[in-house]
């Protein structure tokens, strides 16, 4: 298959064009380097010379993506672009709903406009918002209530999708969408050619990696009085490499006309405190930690229910075991610790 990847120089989606090459698929990168690196796509053209090409393009610039689609004949998008930082999304409401809303709109345009069919894209359990207990572990039945911009701006998403399903149905044109709402994404290429290289970064694991390493002094927990055993927050980490062969999952499962949820997850948590003792553990190195306040819209437990997507798909997930997903995000930190270097990913 052809495939457009978009957001394919940042984390999951460079992991997602490393997957798609091994498969035998061509991939066409278009990012706008906001958040990614030329260097992770250029690690990626070097691992398959002639199978990626690179476009730095907006996902906003519609005729543009509709003229690339057509003149490398995709057959399906992959969907990663997006701005993805809650506390940001709750800042500068407007700037998420235009990158990651309107901007899905302008690629689903553009695939409609050349004709593409298949598209998969990168939902979050953020848009579930803060789920009753009972309701946890999440299946893809429970409610959607997002408690953020961010999660609204990605759940909108999901309708248009829908409606675009809808419509591609009643007018008889093949399209078949499926939307994957990932739990916490972590780890690394477990051969050491990609990593997770966020700047700020704002994710558990690899802020300890940071402070294990030295390049943070010490770290915060916010919030030790959670109704959970040790009373710090737990979440349902899924390995990168265990995110991206679902993603293979769907593509290749994807006939006209469908419309899928997928909850992408292990279905068993962890808590900030066993995270934290499992980098001490891997690295073996100390991490200090200082006790903060609860923050706004942290929900105590989200895992999720991955039952459908297993009993569909036969998905399973190969790292369920959170030191073997830390051990590989750690190899790449360790060899590279300036990330993708000091000049990449310094933000638009
Ligand atoms: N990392 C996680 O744990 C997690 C969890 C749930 C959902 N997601 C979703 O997965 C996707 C990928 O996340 P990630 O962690 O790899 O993020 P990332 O920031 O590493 O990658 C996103 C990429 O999209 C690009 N991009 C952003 N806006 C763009 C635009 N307008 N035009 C073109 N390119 C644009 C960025 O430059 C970057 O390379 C996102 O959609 C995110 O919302 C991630």
């Amino acid at each position: 298959m052809n495939v457009l990847v978009s957001g394919g120089a940042g984390y999951i989606g460079s992991h997602a064009v490393l997957r798609l090459v091994e498969n035998g698929h061509q991939v066409l990168i278009v990012d706008n380097l906001s958040r990614g690196h030329r260097e992770a796509a250029a690690v990626l053209e070097s691992i398959a010379p002639g199978r990626v090409a690179f476009e730095d393009c907006d996902i906003l610039e519609t005729e543009r993506l509709a003229g690339l689609m057509t003149s490398h004949r995709c057959d399906a998008v992959l969907h990663f672009a997006a701005l993805a930082y809650v506390g940001e999304s709750v800042e500068q409401p407007l700037r998420y709903y235009r990158n990651n809303t309107a901007g899905a709109l302008s690629l689903i345009q553009a695939a409609e406009d050349a004709g593409v069919g298949r598209f998969v894209f990168s939902s979050t359990c953020a848009t579930y918002g803060e789920p009753p207990v009972d309701q946890v572990p999440i299946a893809e039945t429970c409610g959607q209530s997002p408690v953020n911009p961010y999660g609204w701006s990605k759940l909108m998403v999901e309708r248009m999708l829908i409606d675009r399903a809808g419509q591609a149905r009643a007018g008889g044109s093949p399209f078949a969408f499926a939307a994957l709402r990932y739990f916490n994404v972590a780890g690394a290429d477990p051969e050491g050619r990609l990593g997770e290289d966020h700047r700020p970064e704002s994710h558990l694991l690899p802020i300890c990696l940071e402070v294990a390493s030295g390049k943070r002094e010490s770290m915060t927990i916010f919030g030790d009085d959670y109704d959970t055993p040790d009373g710090t927050c737990i979440r349902d980490y899924v390995h990168v490499i265990d995110l991206v062969n679902a993603h293979l999952l769907v593509l290749e499962a994807l006939e006209p006309g469908d419309q899928r949820f997928y909850n992408i997850g292990v279905g068993r948590g962890y808590s900030v405190l066993e995270c934290i003792e499992a980098c001490r553990r891997v690295t073996g190195h100390p991490i200090p930690v200082t006790m903060g306040a609860r923050r706004p819209g942290d929900p105590p437990m989200l895992t999720a229910n991955p039952d459908r997507i297993r009993r569909e798909l036969g998905f399973e997930a190969r790292y369920t075991n959170l030191d073997e997903i830390i051990e590989t995000a750690w190899r790449w930190f360790q060899a590279n610790p300036q990330g993708y270097g000091p000049e990449a990913g310094s933000g638009r």
